[in-house]
């Protein structure tokens, strides 16, 4: 998840000096970023390193990805004139990614690769606020208030994630997660009535490729059977729900991933081998379980409880 590496001294050292949006545009370097916590901790897949504004940036949106805030968006988009700035766009704008994605799929071997990219509401949320918020309320005004400019915008960001997970389905990843991170703020009646279909152009139009599909979002105990339904394979929990909670509203047709809570790798290793057997215990209610974090990593976080808690979760599923 998000800042996995950022709690890695050999990551903040490679990125010494490299803006964040510059350093996801480079091949070699993303190849690299990628796969130090794959050598570090033994992890069972890599997570590419990319960021999900990247292909709105490769849309034409001026915008930064600014250390300690997250992206910031030069101009929002508040109107049907400024949606002009956001064209669609075709798999040559996000070829750097493929190119990463090849060279990644050559070095990982049979380590496979998950591929990702923001949802249209979550992506929408920064483009309307012009950065990160806690209340959405630009995002919401515009979504009950303008919901024809609404459509039209949530319309071509699905558009524009779908072209680029299908550019990195085509260079080779073997899964591609969808994070719609800030739907979590939606009831679940808005969310199937203005988000979700959104949402299910982008999972559904990813059917045919074959790979698995994990949707995930944060603060979604009302919408994670709505998150299924949208057409996902796996459904990413967050730590408030536990998964046989979880289980039982997306029902039997659907994988679980998550859930432990990133704030418990600080509370010393007994707590967090009870935690983590907790999840690996609840998580055998599920049809499939992907042994996760509830959300990203702190990066204040402890590399070394990182590793331990892998071996913990290989060592606990092989039984
Ligand atoms: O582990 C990884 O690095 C995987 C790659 C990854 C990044 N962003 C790199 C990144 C992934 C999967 C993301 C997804 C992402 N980006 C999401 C969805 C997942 C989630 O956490 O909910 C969201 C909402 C964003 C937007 C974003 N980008 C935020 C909120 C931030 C954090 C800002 C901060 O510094 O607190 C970023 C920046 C970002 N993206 C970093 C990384 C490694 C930190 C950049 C740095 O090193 O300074």
């Amino acid at each position: 998840m998000r800042q996995a590496g950022r709690s890695l001294p050999e990551y903040r050292k490679i990125r010494e000096g490299i803006g964040m949006l510059e350093s996801c545009r480079r091949p070699d370097l993303v190849t690299e970023i990628t796969l130090q916590p794959v050598r570090r901790h033994d992890v069972d897949a890599a997570i590419l390193f990319s960021d999900i504004v990247v292909p709105i940036a490769a849309a034409g949106v001026d915008l930064d990805i600014v250390a300690g805030t997250g992206p910031v968006v030069a101009e929002p988009i508040r109107s049907a004139a400024d949606l002009e700035r956001l064209r669609p766009i075709t798999a040559d704008d996000v070829d750097f990614v493929a190119e990463a994605v090849r060279l990644l799929v050559a070095e990982l071997g049979a380590t496979p690769l998950i591929g990702f990219a923001g949802a249209p509401f979550t992506l929408a949320s920064y483009l309307i606020e012009g950065g990160p918020s806690r209340t959405y309320l630009k995002t919401k005004a515009m979504m009950y208030g303008a919901p024809d400019l609404w459509e039209a915008l949530l319309g071509r960001l699905a558009e524009i994630t779908l072209t680029f997970l299908r550019t990195q389905v085509a260079a080779g990843v073997s899964a591609v997660q969808l994070f719609d991170s800030w739907a979590g703020a939606l009831s679940e009646a808005d969310y199937r009535r203005y988000v979700m279909p959104h949402s299910a152009t982008v999972l559904r139009g990813l059917a045919e490729a074959g790979v698995p599909r994990i949707h995930f979002g944060v603060g979604t105990a009302v919408l994670l059977e709505a998150m299924g339904e949208a057409g996902a394979d796996v459904v990413g929990v967050d730590w408030r729900t536990p998964l046989d909670v979880a289980t039982k509203r997306i029902g039997p047709e659907r994988a679980v991933q998550g859930n432990l809570d990133p704030a418990i790798l600080f509370a010393g290793w007994d707590v967090v081998e009870r935690e983590a057997r907790r999840v690996l215990e609840q998580g055998r209610s599920a049809p499939g379980h992907v042994f996760n974090l509830g959300h990203g990593v702190m990066p204040e976080t402890d590399p070394e409880i990182l590793t331990r808690l892998v071996a913990l979760v290989h060592e606990v599923s092989a039984r």
